[in-house]
């Protein structure tokens, strides 16, 4: 007897029927860093995507209970790195010189994290309020005059902000939303908190340049959803809301920062539909397009384990540069562990002393990149620049980057 074929999975946001199309499982919870081998729980996840007929939404098909994703312990800090400390700064100011004209202001901020984007916020004396349940936002070391509500934004939470603070002017929201699989709630959190007028700024990770580029390790848990404007488009309409504005953003490879505001309130700009134009072309709502990706992301994982066990078999050293969550997904998926990799170099101390969730990599300061390896591979490639110049004595010394999206390449000359 034939066994009926499961239905296919519906889409979360708007029920549609979901095409699986890329399968990068199993794996850790990607923040999890365990002491040592003990503490590593074995939880694993399928780490599946599929891409919504209808809506266009691309999503994980399986779902990690939040409280195991952001624990006291999640290790992501903002401020870790230079170049995001100097965009956050930058986005506040246009935040705030948005705000200006208005009276008495006030801006949430959803995922608030350490407090450096309010810290801009809290010394123009703009009322505001981050919302935010990790550890980094409950930190009294966050900065003076940061006011934050230390919880998950969701409906009620919104509605507590609303009747606490009253009317949001802007709601602001990066690398965040996109990690909260229940978006439906989100979206009426926002129709609660927000101001006729107001409007609902979030920046994430571009689909778009994810596919371009081949940024399979943009994948892991907590990016439940991969944003496009086609599909956040839809998103906006379905809870009363419009997309009227994307910019795109330098940041982590390549971000749109979305404006949506309550549907009648502002014209759309001429941006949307070039770039609804692009994604078309593109195929971002065609599961074939994931299954090429697919094909893609096997190539890497086979060139970087073989370059990698070849360099093993000549007696090279190699070690890690950052243990992004990135990183995770990357091990993870290509069965690089400590003997491929002895230990991974990370600048987050919370991080140092630890290992890779999964693989179990050692984690260790960025002084134990002394004396140099012959090789290091660089998974924060997002920040590229910066680490290669702070570690430009490591190349100066004959020492080679590995990097491995768009596709495995050896860089720096050895003389
Ligand atoms: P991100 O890609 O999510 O921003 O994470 C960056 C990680 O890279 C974080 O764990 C800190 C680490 N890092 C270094 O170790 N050295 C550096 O110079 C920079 C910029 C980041
Ligand atoms: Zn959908």
């Amino acid at each position: 007897m034939d066994a009926t074929p499961p239905p296919p999975p519906s889409c979360r946001i708007c029920a549609g029927e979901v095409t699986e199309c890329l399968d990068l499982g199993p794996q850790p919870v990607s923040s999890g860093y365990p002491r040592e081998p003990e503490e590593d729980s074995g939880y694993r996840f399928r780490l599946a995507v599929g891409v919504c007929s209808s809506c266009g939404m691309v999503q994980q098909l399986e779902e990690i209970p939040p409280t195991r994703m952001f624990g006291g312990s999640y290790p992501f800090r903002t401020s870790t790195s230079r170049h995001m400390e100097a965009h956050f700064r930058d986005t506040a100011d246009r935040l705030v010189r948005g705000l200006r004209g208005q009276r008495d202001p006030f801006l949430v901020e959803i995922g608030s994290n350490d407090g450096s984007l309010l810290r801009t916020v809290a010394e123009a004396g703009i009322r505001h309020l981050g919302v935010d349940p990790s550890s980094a936002a409950a930190s009294p070391d966050r900065p003076a005059g940061v006011r934050v509500l230390v919880d998950f934004f969701h409906e009620e939470t919104a509605k507590a902000v609303r009747d606490e603070h009253g009317e949001a002017d802007l709601v602001y929201s990066a690398n965040t939303v996109s990690h909260i699989s229940d978006l439906g709630s989100v979206m009426r959190g926002l129709d609660a908190v927000l101001g006729r007028d107001g409007l609902f700024v979030c920046e994430d990770r571009y689909l778009a340049d994810i596919v371009r580029n081949t940024y399979f390790d943009q994948i892991y848990d907590e990016h439940f959803y991969l944003f496009s404007v086609r599909s956040v488009q839809a998103l906006a309409e379905r809870f009363g809301f419009t997309l009227v504005d994307a910019e795109h953003l330098g940041v982590h490879g390549g971000s749109l920062r979305y404006t949506i505001a309550r549907r009648g309130t502002r014209e759309v700009s001429p941006v949307i539909p070039a770039l609804l134009a692009e994604e078309h072309a593109l195929g971002l709502g065609d599961p074939s397009t994931y299954l090429r990706f697919g094909d893609r992301v096997r190539g890497i994982r086979d060139g970087l384990v073989g370059l990698l066990r070849e360099l093993a078999g000549q007696g090279a050293s190699v070690v890690g540069y950052a243990a992004t969550a990135k990183s995770a997904t990357v091990l993870n998926y290509c069965g690089i562990g400590p003997e491929l990799l002895p230990f991974i170099c990370d600048s987050t101390p919370e991080k140092q002393g630890r290992l890779s969730p999964g693989t179990l990599v050692p984690i260790r300061s960025p002084e134990a990149f002394r004396p140099y390896p012959d090789y290091a591979l660089l998974f924060a490639w997002n920040h590229a620049e910066e680490i290669m110049a702070k570690e430009s004595g490591f190349t100066e010394a004959g020492g080679r980057w590995i990097t491995y999206v768009p596709e495995v390449r050896v860089t720096g000359a050895r003389s």
